[in-house]
């Protein structure tokens, strides 16, 4: 029994300003013109049943996106490595231990896949890896660049089981500086995509042994509220995976991308001849390889080159193409000032 368990709760902060507190990139149609959470949704077909988690902010919005699938609220926005432990926990409670074979595959909502039926093919081969293997499994993808907005998994043996190949994972580093991230690609490891696949029991063993344990033992002891204020905010990357032992990497060998900063639009929408792309209207003169997005505004721009413009209600952002991981910074500013 294979259940995807959609991701839902990030508020998308390299996206600001297009992606506010009230209107997160999940729920934006930046490519195509539905939702990325739709269209994860629609792609996660392969499993037996759909859930969407999020956090309560988001929870009413879910079934304007989603209207087939359950959601899934957990009582407090704190990443992806709390909201990954309640809704394993919840399964588990929904299901018991008596079906062993129950496997989670964990999607975030912010990714672009090319290929709905090679993506289906390789998540069914990883669930059945975590299944056969009890190991935690990370969806590999080859790396083309030096990306530092991705976790990177280090391959260790080659290994298989039930005619699906997959290999141990060494060692796993989340989001490295663009030096180390270079060597990582030089040396062969693989992006993290961020999509998951695990048994209940693996899983929450592994959270058992990390920063999670607090809310691991509030959970066991019915009491989810007190878990949440127990943990610091944490992704399952830094939480989880990188302090894992038993992790197995399968090879996703789709198109795939994460878009979850501007620089990403640049893979995404078709360029105009000077290597422009744009969400929204724009004009350009002696302008090249910029990145425009807007709602209803004209963008104008000449003799620049290089940067991501975007305007979205009261807000502008400007910044270099190669800085857009920095809005994160930008967005923690804000919030301080309130
Ligand atoms: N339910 C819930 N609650 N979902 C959340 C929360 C939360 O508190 N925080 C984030 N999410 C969802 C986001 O909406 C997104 O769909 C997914 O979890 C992943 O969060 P991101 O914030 O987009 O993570 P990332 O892109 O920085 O990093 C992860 O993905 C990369 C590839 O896309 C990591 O797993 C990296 O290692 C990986 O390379
Ligand atoms: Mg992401």
């Amino acid at each position: 029994h294979v259940v995807a368990l959609v991701l839902a709760g990030g508020i998308g902060s390299r996206l600001y300003p297009a992606s506010r507190s009230d209107r997160p990139k999940q729920f934006l149609p930046i490519s195509g013109d539905r939702s990325l959470l739709s269209q994860t949704v629609e792609r996660a077909g392969f499993a037996d049943e759909t859930i969407v988690a999020t956090r309560p902010r988001f929870a009413d919005e879910i079934g304007d996106h989603a209207p087939d699938a359950d959601v899934l609220v957990e009582p407090d926005g704190k990443d992806t490595g709390p909201a990954l432990t309640y809704a394993t926990h919840r399964i588990r409670e929904e299901y018991g231990d008596a079906d062993e074979q129950l496997v989670i595959v964990a999607l975030p909502s912010d990714h672009r896949v090319d290929d709905d039926a090679a993506f289906q093919g390789t998540m069914t081969a990883g669930a059945r890896v975590a299944a056969e293997t009890g190991r935690l499994v990370t969806f590999g993808v080859t790396p083309d660049r030096p990306e530092t907005g991705y976790g990177y998994v280090e391959p260790g043996a080659a290994r298989e089981t039930g005619g699906v190949g997959f290999h141990e994972v060494a060692k796993f580093h989340e989001k490295p500086d663009a030096e180390t991230a270079r060597a990582y690609v030089d040396a062969g490891y693989r992006w993290n995509s961020g999509m998951f696949a695990w048994t209940p029991a693996s899983f929450l063993d592994a959270a058992a042994d990390s920063p999670l344990v607090p809310l691991v033992d509030a959970l066991a002891a019915g009491d989810p509220d007190a878990g949440f204020e127990a943990v610091e905010p944490v992704s399952v990357d830094y939480a989880v995976f990188e302090g894992a032992e038993n992790v197995a990497v399968v090879d996703a060998d789709f198109a795939w991308d994460d878009l979850g900063s501007w620089d990403a639009l640049d893979r995404v929408l078709a360029p105009d001849d000077d290597g422009n792309v744009a969400l929204g209207e724009y004009t350009a003169v002696d302008a090249a390889d910029n990145v425009v997005a807007s709602d209803d505004k004209h963008v104008s721009l000449v003799g620049v080159s290089g940067l991501a413009v975007v305007v979205y209600d009261d807000r502008v952002l400007v910044v270099p193409k190669e800085d857009a991981q920095r809005v994160r910074e930008l967005v923690s500013v804000l919030a301080d000032r309130g």
